[in-house]
């Protein structure tokens, strides 16, 4: 198996989560109901929660579609299912519901348990077919993107940045309502984040590198519509609710960040991106509005850095979703909404945080926010040796940058309203704050 699962593995280990003592290895569990099957219970249990990732070729390292693929990983599947580790999801249970969840229920994982400890039986019958899964879930895009030729991935690096730049010319207001990356090497990748990026800054980055794009996040210079998006390996594309679109126009680059992960051999990866328009506009625009701090300095064994942010909303919005960025240092965050009376309404909490994982978490039902309400977000480093994530050994100092070995500190915050004057004064707050937080950073600089 490749590296990275070995690391993943040890990791849930040194998490302390679930092993099972050796006298509950071979002891049949019975519950209340029978002897669970492959054909009527496990199958629709793994095929819900397992594929997309555990197709063959997929970004798992192995297949979990026939019952000989599930028996022969039993005792594993009942340890990373228990313990929460597979599948992969990070937010907390104490916030707001969010759409596509990957979260098992107990019962679920009970009779996988269970299953694992009678024999893995199949059951009677011919073992069902797994749902096949469509490249775009969601149709034939309006719009797709693609680069020409292929990135080559090299076979070792885990974190490495690269950005794809693909030309977009929207012409006429387009009302974006989805998008969607598909990757062909989807292994040799973790998240991927893109951006609408009008500056031209991407466009006139570096293309010395040989193939598409370049190295590392190259600094867009993004306007306020910015990120639209993000994918984590078995992702497909989560469209907004039915009253929202992203207003898209003039000509620019979507840059796609993508985050490398070496399988062990070099791949080439051909990535596209799918959009999807709606014909008529929406009734309420989208922006990202990006909170966060650029200015870190975290110092080697330093274990509990904490750097805090806050903005107060001017006008009353609808928050739809949050899309946090920190890398393998960070290991808990948390972001909360405190109304204008004083109430606090926790909006996302990570008690866990893993850079691999991280995506957008879209909530099933927007979030009301009042003028006046502060949004406060509160991000934790560890950079000691006891954080297994952390990227140096021994400890470095760390602080801003574009490396994956590098932190950051960033919460898109995707805000909705409905009337354009509202927009106009949220997009004004939102240049301001970033322009506030260069010239502070730009200082900071200065001084060390
Ligand atoms: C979103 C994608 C995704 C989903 C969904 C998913 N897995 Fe995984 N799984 C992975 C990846 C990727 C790995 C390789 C390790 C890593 O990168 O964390 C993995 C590794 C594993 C491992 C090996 C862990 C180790 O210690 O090496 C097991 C066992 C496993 N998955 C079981 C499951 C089961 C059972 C489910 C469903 C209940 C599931 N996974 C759902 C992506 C996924």
């Amino acid at each position: 198996m490749k590296k990275r699962a070995g690391k993943a593995r040890a990791l849930a280990l040194a998490l302390g989560l679930g092993t099972f003592g050796c006298s509950e290895q071979n002891r049949p569990v019975q519950t209340g109901s029978s002897s669970p099957t492959w054909n009527d219970d496990v199958a629709p249990i793994i095929y819900r929660h397992c594929l997309p990732c555990h197709l063959p070729e997929a970004a798992a390292p192995f297949p979990l579609t026939t019952r000989s693929d599930a028996a022969r990983r039993g005792r594993q599947i009942v340890e990373v299912t228990a313990s929460g580790f597979m599948p992969p999801w990070l937010p907390d249970e104490d916030g707001p519901r969010i759409r596509g969840e990957r979260r098992m229920t107990a019962e679920e994982t009970q009779t996988l348990a269970v299953w694992v400890a009678n024999g893995a039986p199949v059951g009677v019958g011919p073992e069902p077919t797994p749902p096949e899964v469509q490249p775009w879930p969601l149709g034939t895009p309006d719009e797709t993107l693609e680069v020409s030729g292929s990135v080559i991935i090299p076979a070792e690096g885990d974190g490495t940045l690269h950005t794809l730049v693909l030309p977009i010319d929207f012409g006429e207001p387009r009302h974006l309502i989805a998008s969607q990356f598909l990757p062909s090497t989807p292994r040799a990748l973790h998240g991927v984040g893109w951006l609408f990026d009008t500056s031209g800054h991407g466009l006139r980055a570096d293309p010395g590198f040989p193939g598409p794009g370049y190295r590392d996040m190259g600094g867009a210079g993004m306007n306020t519509i910015g990120s639209l998006g993000g994918w984590v390996p078995g992702r497909s594309a989560i469209p907004l609710l039915e009253d929202y679109s992203f207003l898209v126009e003039g000509k620019g680059a979507i840059l796609v960040q993508l985050h490398l992960n070496g399988t062990g051999k070099p791949e080439r990866e051909s990535s596209k991106l799918g959009l999807y328009y709606s014909e008529e506009p929406r009734k309420k625009n989208v922006i990202d509005f990006i909170m966060g701090s650029l200015l870190m300095d975290i110092d080697p064994n330093e274990s509990n850095y904490v750097l805090t942010d806050e903005v107060t909303l001017p006008v009353d919005t609808e928050l739809l979703g949050l899309y946090p960025k920190a890398r393998y240092v960070c290991t808990h965050l948390h972001v909360s909404a405190i109304g204008p009376k004083g109430n606090t309404t926790l909006l996302l909490r990570i008690s866990d945080y893993n850079y691999d994982w991280v995506e957008p978490y879209w909530y099933a039902q927007p979030q009301d926010l009042l003028a006046g309400t502060r949004i406060k977000l509160e991000y934790v480093y560890d950079n000691s040796s006891n954080n297994l994530r952390n990227p140096h050994h021994p400890p470095r100092r760390i602080s801003l940058g574009r490396d994956a070995e590098d932190e950051m500190a960033f919460l898109m915050l995707y805000l909705a309203t409905e009337d354009p004057s509202d927009l106009a004064t949220l997009e004004e707050l939102h240049r301001d704050g970033f322009q506030r937080r260069i010239r502070a950073l730009k200082n900071w600089r200065a001084e060390h």
